[in-house]
């Protein structure tokens, strides 16, 4: 293994002789667009709370008004920032190589990036639905200017039902597309072809096992990540460093010796 601040040359070359690239983001992707991480310190009203409390169907159950004051302000949190430099270096690779983006994001700023996404394992913040009867629900819900403790959630036209987000909670199945999405590209990787893992901590399954898959399937895996991960000992190359530092630096590589 490879494990280096800088970008080895080693990476660039596999990246420039991969046929095909899966790339599979975590929420470290969007830090530096200003979206913080479910394992940062919640900052504010939530600093007490560890979001795997509040992403929970029980957590739901117990106190709707609480889970959507935090999801609320997340969609504004996200409405509001920008993709960075790394989520546009992923969508300037798409046009070099075949790539595949797999994400446990719940943001869409790859594709306000320009990527198109393969896959968001764990749902998307937008796409609200219905909580009792799952009916979609497509108007654009109030949101608050400050975090606020409590909001009350949008009401389906429905049946009246609470409307909650279109996110994975723990405890709940992924989407079946997605997963199945997913072991397809990684089913189509072949020796030479690549896996980059960035910014995610690697501990939350299935998204965690998919490097592996990817490693038994021949593909040299690298991470991008500024420390270390309970993948990192798997990986081919280790790359210590920012999502929106190596990866403009890594496409830049690959742009300009194509190969
Ligand atoms: P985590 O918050 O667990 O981990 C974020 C990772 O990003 C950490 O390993 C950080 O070191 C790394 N990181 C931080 N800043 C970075 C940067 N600028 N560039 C690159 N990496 C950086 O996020 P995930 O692994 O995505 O699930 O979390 C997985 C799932 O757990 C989430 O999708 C969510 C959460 O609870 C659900 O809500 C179901």
């Amino acid at each position: 293994m490879t494990q280096t601040a800088d970008l080895p040359r080693a990476v660039a070359a596999a990246v420039r002789d991969a046929r095909r690239i899966l790339v599979l983001t975590g929420a470290g992707m969007s830090a530096e667009s200003g979206v913080p991480t479910f394992r940062d310190a919640q900052t504010g009203l939530w600093e007490a709370f560890d979001p795997s409390q509040l992403a929970t169907p029980q957590a739901w159950r117990d106190d709707p008004p609480f889970v959507w004051a935090w999801y609320a302000w997340r969609i504004k949190l996200v409405r509001d920032v920008e993709p960075n430099a790394g989520h546009r270096a992923l969508a300037d690779l798409a046009a070099l190589r075949e790539v595949t983006v797999v994400t446990q994001n719940v943001d869409d700023l790859h594709e306000r990036a320009g990527s198109e996404v393969a896959a968001h394992l764990h749902g998307a913040l937008t796409e609200l639905r219905c909580a009792d009867c799952h009916t979609q629900y497509d108007d654009a819900p109030a949101l608050p200017d400050e975090p606020v403790e409590r909001l009350a959630p949008e009401t389906c036209a429905a049946c009246g039902g609470d409307v909650r987000p279109g996110v994975v909670w723990f405890g709940e199945m992924l989407p079946e597309e997605a997963v199945r999405t997913t072991e397809d590209a990684i089913e189509a990787l072949a020796p030479g072809d690549v896996c980059l893992v960035v910014g995610t901590s690697g501990i939350v399954f299935p998204a965690a096992g998919y490097p592996a898959m990817a490693l038994a399937k021949g593909a040299t895996v690298i991470e991008v990540n500024p420390v270390e991960t309970d993948i990192s000992d798997m990986c081919h190359h280790v790359v210590r460093g920012t999502a929106a530092n190596v990866l403009p630096e890594l496409v830049g590589a690959v742009a300009d010796d194509p190969g």
